[in-house]
């Protein structure tokens, strides 16, 4: 059975991201498609990149432990669902540093977007789309965009009925991509 990570790229304290991740995981929980699993990012501790040979010609080989338990995570996952806030109208700095610390563990793998935030992190998701291109990975076109004036309320998070299905249809889409290859 394929592994897609489901990516939870908010490190901050009190982040709503982990909301998110949350249910996607429970809608993926009643799927046959693929294996889901949560990498929560704040688990992992990815020190910032100061390492002297990039990332790309390591050969999945680092010096630091941390890197190396985060390679591992990434590795065995055949595809991902970038779960995905905007921060300055674009990518979250920490999320982009752990993508940045690893090369071949993303190399041509699948990857789909949930964006939460004012516009349902769509300036973000464009920018991810750039990123991912350098690894010759392939984006999956459908995503699922929470806004905070629709999705999040005082009560948390209550994502409106039709989000539900924009979420079945990437978790479709990401499926189908990953049983292509
Ligand atoms: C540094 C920073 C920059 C932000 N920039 C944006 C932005 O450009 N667009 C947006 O929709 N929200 C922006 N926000 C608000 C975030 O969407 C909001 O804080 C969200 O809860 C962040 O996700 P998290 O709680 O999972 O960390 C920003 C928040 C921070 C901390």
């Amino acid at each position: 059975m394929a592994k897609i990570g489901v990516i939870l790229g908010s490190i901050r304290q009190g982040r709503v991201g982990e909301h998110v991740a949350q249910w996607v995981m429970e809608t993926a929980r009643g799927r046959d498609g693929a294996d889901y699993e949560l990498l929560d990012l704040a688990e992992f501790n990815v020190p910032l990149l100061t390492a002297p040979t990039p990332p790309a010609m390591a050969a999945k080989n680092y010096d630091d432990a941390a890197v190396t338990a985060w390679s591992k995570a990434v590795d065995a996952c055949d595809g991902f669902i970038f779960v995905t806030a905007e921060f300055n109208h674009s990518v979250p700095g920490a999320f982009k540093n752990a993508v940045d610390s690893l090369g071949p563990e993303w190399t041509r793998k699948p990857v789909a977007f949930v964006g939460y935030g004012a516009e349902g992190a769509s300036r973000a998701v464009e920018h991810w789309r750039q990123i991912i291109a350098n690894f010759s990975m392939f984006g999956v076109r459908n995503q699922v965009s929470l806004s905070f004036a629709g999705d999040f309320s005082a009560d948390g998070f209550t994502p409106r009925e039709v989000k539900n299905s924009d979420l079945e249809r990437v978790l479709g889409d990401i499926e189908l991509e990953v049983a292509s290859r």
